[in-house]
């Protein structure tokens, strides 16, 4: 192992080799390569949780080549925009493809980032001294739906109307100043061409460069503290006598091998639901956005896209206004304080007692069923069902540090589990 180790990070010979030379008399480059790549060692006992990093950023790279060749065909204007998504898929070659990778892909952005997401609190990642890396991937979070919410309206059919309708009017509900930021956020007095416009310009610059700009830093603050592992357990404490950890294994060859397995994997699925059902049954795509975006005619169920429905459950389930936007607020911005109100001893699932085992089974429960309620229509039983799963939302996260601090917990072991 170390020999394939010692293969990968020798550096090259003849001419390649006095170019890296010049490079890196100039630039850290080889130094760089080492600290991030090759000698990055992350422990040897990683298991499936731990690839949706990896795929977040091959999705986040489709996201920005297919996007770029989009805009190459797309018109931001009111009058123009959902005939060029139409001539992008008839006329202009491959346009299709290039349009439901766009499409597919922001979807898949946001399961494969909930589950990316969910690993950490299977195995308390979040916490010290992780809580940074945390942090700014919550910040990643927000900017995603900031990012999906501003493209959902660049193709002006009518869900892009009106769920934009909707979502912009929420601000409304903040006393004194709503009214005026509404107007602010739409740049008019509806929502225009102008509306079109800033959004445009927000999902293919603003949000797209504060994206690679963050995931940067979420790497950074990750290698600085070193990953985390299915065990919980810091890898750095046990160094054998140069200086390496014992349980950690260099991320090139190693992981990057397993990952290439994770992303052919993950590659099949996705083009599987491009190819053969990139709309998926109305959820990827909504039915009412094959229509052209129309002021004067409502859709008759407006609901936004599914990663956002169990907030809009959220904000549903409360009958007054400006409450329903402080929860959906509230509910956005609770994951943020995770690492604080997890009292917890010990970090992973494996070691933890039955109490968050349980309060998390329930929460995934919670999560999806209201994802599937805020698909519903606001009536009668589904609102109800909404109130006690709101309930049970919030209650995960402010009964954390009773049900966190009375769990018992199981010793953890010194090394990591490994079955070779
Ligand atoms: C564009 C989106 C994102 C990208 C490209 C990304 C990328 C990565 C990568 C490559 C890793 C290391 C591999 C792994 O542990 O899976 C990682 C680790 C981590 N990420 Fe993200 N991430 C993203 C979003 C998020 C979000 C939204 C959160 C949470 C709010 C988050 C929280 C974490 C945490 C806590 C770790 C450390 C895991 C550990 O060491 O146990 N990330 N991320």
């Amino acid at each position: 192992m170390a020999r394939v180790e010692a293969e990968v990070g020798k550096r090259p010979e003849g001419v390649l080799g006095g170019l890296v030379k010049w490079i890196d008399d100039r630039f850290p480059m080889t130094e760089t390569l080492k600290y991030h790549v090759t000698e990055y060692y992350a422990s040897k006992n990683f298991n499936w949780w731990f690839v949706f990093g990896v795929l977040a950023f091959v999705v986040l790279a489709m996201q920005l080549v297919t996007g770029i060749f989009l805009t190459m065909n797309y018109k931001p204007m009111a009058a123009e925009a959902f005939a060029s998504v139409e001539y992008i898929m008839r006329d202009v070659e491959w346009g299709w493809l290039i349009r439901y990778l766009h499409s597919t892909g922001a979807s898949f952005f946001f399961i494969v980032v909930y589950l990316h997401m969910f690993r950490a609190m299977l195995y308390g990642s979040y916490k010290k001294p992780r809580e940074l890396i945390w942090l700014i991937g919550m910040m990643i979070f927000f900017v995603l739906m900031a990012e999906g919410f501003a493209g959902y309206l660049l193709p002006w059919g009518q869900m892009s109307y009106w769920g934009a309708q909707v979502i912009i009017s929420l601000f409304g509900a903040i006393p004194v100043i709503g009214d005026t930021l509404v107007e602010y956020i739409r740049g008019d007095y509806s929502i225009s061409d102008i509306t079109l416009n800033r959004f445009f310009a927000l999902h293919v610059i603003v949000l797209p460069l504060a994206l690679i700009g963050l995931v940067f830093v979420h790497i950074v603050a990750l290698h600085e503290v070193g990953s985390s592992n299915p065990d919980g357990i810091e890898i750095k404490n046990n160094k054998d006598a140069n200086g390496k950890p014992i349980d950690g294994i260099a991320f090139h060859p190693y992981h990057t091998s397993k990952d290439l397995v994770a992303i052919i994997v993950f590659l099949m699925i996705f083009f599987a639901v491009v190819f053969f059902a990139p709309d998926m049954g109305g959820m990827f795509l909504e039915h009412a956005n094959f229509e052209p975006a129309n002021m004067t005619a409502t859709p008759e169920h407006i609901a936004p896209i599914w990663y956002y429905t169990p907030y809009y459950a959220i904000l549903r389930a409360v009958p007054d206004k400006l409450w329903g936007f402080i929860l959906f607020g509230l509910s956005v911005l609770l994951p943020v304080f995770l690492p604080w109100l997890d009292r917890c001893r010990v970090r992973s699932i494996r070691y933890r007692g039955w109490m968050y085992k349980t309060a998390l089974t329930v929460f995934v429960i919670t999560f999806v069923t209201l994802g599937w309620l805020g698909l519903q229509p606001a009536t009668g039983t589904y609102v109800l069902l909404a109130r006690i799963f709101s309930v049970l939302y919030f209650a995960f996260f402010l009964l954390m540090p009773y049900y966190t601090s009375k769990d018992k917990t199981k010793p953890v072991p010194e090394r990591v589990v490994y079955h070779g």
